[in-house]
């Protein structure tokens, strides 16, 4: 089958790229930079600009279907930090995507949605109740992010019902593993906290975001992609959510990624920095039900992949800052 991936030199969308091509289909990466991690996953890369009616036509052209995981995004304080510009470059990207979808009559359309889109109100404490897909209204998303999305999610199922677009829709709770942005403002806490206590030497410190006692679940890379195939030849049209529900304190999330290190390491809080919602979990009911799917690789292993990918990078930062 072809297809198309934009945010193909993303974290998701590129290894998304390299199972969808191992998985036999002719594969065209859209993207408007390219990370220097991963090559040779798609037979066709499009550098181009998705805010633009002509660049999304282009992007769609001659393919069958289309994953959608292009999005000006980053961890919390990158989200909080550009709100109007997160708003307005994803609903240029996601109205020009579906339009040119359903101008071209393509057969499938994936959407990658967030658990950004749920509710303030349902995560005021660290012990939350896991959130289920129906729990998304009355809606009072935390950030902006979370409302775009929201948004992009009603017009997906609008574009289903008024067009007859055969639209799939993921809320992805918190991906990590390698190969992700590590650095530079736009990493999320999984690979902020590796790239921390890699660069931290033994007996050092970390500075931790908040007061460590914030919760969320994390769900490996592998079982998203995983997840979004598993989606994508059902026959579900409803957004379901795509994570993990064992749920973490990020001081427990700390403690993890210093145990795989092996360093000693002392952790600070800045409760002045930002830490988004006080407790995120997801409920994998319907998602167990209607697609067969849940996580298998544990948050252990998974971040031990992740740290020793991150340690590697830092090192080869570190080298070439030497040169
Ligand atoms: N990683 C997570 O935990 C998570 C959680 C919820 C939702 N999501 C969603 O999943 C998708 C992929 O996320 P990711 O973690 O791989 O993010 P990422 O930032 O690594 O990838 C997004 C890609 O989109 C590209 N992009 C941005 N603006 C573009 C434009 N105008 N034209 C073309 N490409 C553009 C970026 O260059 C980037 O490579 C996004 O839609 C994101 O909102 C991710």
């Amino acid at each position: 089958m072809k297809v198309v991936v934009t945010g193909a030199g993303g974290f998701i969308g590129s290894h998304l790229c390299r199972y969808l091509k191992s998985h036999g289909h002719w594969v065209r990466a859209v993207d408007i930079k390219w990370n220097n991690y991963i090559s040779g996953y798609a037979d066709e890369y499009l550098t181009s600009d998705l805010r633009r009616v002509n660049s999304a036509l282009q992007a769609v052209k001659g393919t069958e279907r289309v994953y959608n995981l292009a999005a000006n995004m980053g961890g919390i304080g990158y989200i909080t930090s550009v709100k109007a510009e997160v708003m307005r470059d994803n609903v240029l990207i996601n109205v020009n995507m579906l339009e040119a979808a359903r101008k071209q009559k393509v057969e499938r359309y994936f959407y990658s949605s967030s658990a950004c889109i749920y509710p303030t109100y349902k995560q005021e404490s660290p012990e939350v109740p896991p959130l289920r897909e129906d729990d998304a209204y009355p809606a009072d998303p935390d950030n902006e992010y979370g409302w775009e999305k929201l948004f992009t999610e009603r017009l997906c199922l609008n574009y289903a019902e008024d067009f007859g677009l055969n639209v799939r829709i993921a809320r992805f709770h918190n991906i990590y593993g390698p190969e992700g942005t590590y650095k530079g403002g736009r990493e999320k806490a999984p690979a902020a906290l590796c790239r921390k206590i890699a660069e931290a030497s033994d007996l050092g410190k970390i500075v931790i975001w908040g007061d460590g006692k914030q919760t969320r679940s994390f769900c490996y890379v592998d079982d998203c992609i995983r997840g979004i195939e598993t989606l994508m030849e059902s026959d579900y049209g409803q957004p379901v959510n795509i994570g993990s529900d064992r749920l973490v304190t990020i001081d427990e999330l700390a403690d993890m990624i210093i145990k795989i290190s092996g360093k000693n390491i002392v952790k600070k809080y800045d409760p002045t920095a930002p830490q988004g919602v006080r407790g995120r979990n997801a409920d994998l009911s319907l998602v167990r039900k209607v697609l067969g799917w849940e996580p298998q690789v544990s948050m252990e292993e998974g971040l031990t992949r992740t740290y020793k990918w991150i340690e590697m990078q830092c090192l080869h930062d570190n080298s070439k800052k030497e040169e």
